[in-house]
């Protein structure tokens, strides 16, 4: 765990690295370049890969990480797990926070962002007469979780557009449409930050204002509560989460962050937590010795009340500060400005292939890694089966209207997404 136990995959005291008897660069300046980067993934390279959005591969540094976890679970369980597990969801706490711009204790940790957004709606302090408002560009798991916690809570929930047309979305469209959208009843707000479904990167700052002005005229017990899926921003955008505005943010570390999978982070700032109340106990002080009649003298974290206990897959959950200390050392704002470069070059390609219809934005402000497109008449699903037979691994967006996507992560090189464009124009004239 962190840098103690994960010595062999220490990122920042590394200097050399044995491999099978031969001598290799240090990772710190493997990390210098993009071949360096690329190379730290096993990916099949025989085609394209376009959607790590999806799922990650592990990199290397956190394949190795597991691989250690796992090797002392499976040599001594109970032992490993007696001696580590008040300490080791610590670290992974601690680089998480660093990386997030939060406090360690605001963060619980989950299994995915789909986890972690329906323990938040079920723990809301909903009661009849509140309402949650969302848009109609969120994914259907928090579409569900709001319901699943509206159905328990006798509170209701309404869908807006925030915008009409995400090719054209501007920020004044998006900050009047909440801001009119909100009604006296609202507790919550929930939206996406970058939306799978359109590829919109939505202004969570500017519609933080937008909470805080509706907020100023009201008591503290009507307060409205800001939430974010922030899962496609998280791992390719140069953010601290803090300085965002929002008061609750739920992100899979799975994705573009290249965690484990099966990870992930629901951050609460802490003058939010008295809205939550916890779903799943947790193995830790709190709420163990509470339940023996002597609690801590002090109240509990976020981390404590939310992150979910049991026995885990701990080999994975362990090693996700090694994904952090990763992103990190390749540095959050080189991983935003190359994801950002990636992705301008392909929108700029596509805009000029006749027959394709780019739907995601190509202003950075208002985009991110995400490039939703449709070509020739084609749905999504045949698009994604074309770029399949021409050797690039793509996707389709989940949704009630489908777009096929495009989504180059930084272990991706130029050279690719130009095969990608060659591709597009067959497909098009096709
Ligand atoms: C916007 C959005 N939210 C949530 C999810 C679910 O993510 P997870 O697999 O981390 O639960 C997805 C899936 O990719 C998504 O696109």
């Amino acid at each position: 765990m962190g840098i103690a136990l994960s010595l062999p995959v220490s990122l920042s005291s590394c200097t050399k690295r044995e491999s099978q008897g031969t001598t290799v660069a240090p990772l710190s300046e493997v990390l210098q370049t993009w071949e360096g980067v690329r190379a730290l993934f096993p990916l099949d390279n025989s085609h394209i890969q376009m959607a790590q959005m999806l799922l990650a591969s592990h990199p290397k540094p956190v394949a190795d990480a597991i691989a250690m976890h796992r090797k002392a679970f499976d040599k001594n369980p109970a032992m490993y797990w007696e001696e580590h597990y008040l300490t080791a969801e610590k670290l992974v706490c601690e680089a998480a926070a660093k990386y997030m711009g939060v406090q360690p204790g605001e963060i619980a940790l989950t299994d995915s962002t789909t986890m972690g957004t329906a323990l938040l709606f079920n723990g809301m302090k909903l009661q009849t007469g509140d309402e949650v408002l969302s848009t109609t560009h969120d994914h259907y798991v928090t579409d569900k979780s709001i319901e699943f916690a509206c159905q328990k809570s006798g509170a209701t929930y309404r869908r807006m557009d925030e915008y009409q047309d995400p090719r054209e979305v501007t920020v004044a469209e998006v900050k009047k449409n909440i801001a009119n959208a909100i009604s006296d009843k609202t507790r919550v707000l929930m939206v996406t930050w970058v939306q799978s479904c359109t590829g919109v990167k939505l202004p969570i700052q500017e519609i933080a204002d937008v909470v805080k002005q509706a907020n100023a005229g009201r008591p503290e017990d009507r307060r409205i509560y800001f939430a974010v899926d922030g899962v496609h921003g998280f791992g390719n955008q140069d953010e601290d989460i803090s300085a965002m505005g929002c008061d609750f943010f739920s992100a899979g570390t799975h994705k573009w962050l290249f965690g484990p999978r099966g990870t992930g982070v629901l951050y609460a700032r802490k003058d939010a937590w008295d809205f939550i109340r916890p779903t799943i106990p947790q193995f830790s002080e709190y709420p163990f010795y509470e339940y023996l009649g002597t609690p801590p003298e002090r109240d509990p974290t976020f981390f404590e009340l939310m992150t979910p206990g049991g026995f885990h897959s701990f080999d994975f959950r362990w090693a996700l500060d090694t994904a952090f200390e990763l992103q990190m050392e390749i540095g959050r704002d080189r991983v935003h400005l190359r994801t950002t470069e990636l992705s301008s070059r392909l929108k700029e390609g596509m805009k000029s292939i006749k027959s394709v219809d780019l739907i995601t934005p190509m202003e950075p402000k208002l985009s991110a890694g995400i490039n939703c497109f449709m070509v020739n008449g084609l749905s999504a699903e045949e698009t994604v089966m074309q770029f399949h037979k021409n050797r690039v691994v793509t996707s389709s967006s989940p949704y009630r209207e489908s777009y096929a996507r495009l989504t180059p992560f930084v272990g991706n090189t130029t050279e690719e997404v130009d095969r990608c464009l060659e591709v597009l124009t067959k497909i098009a004239k096709a």
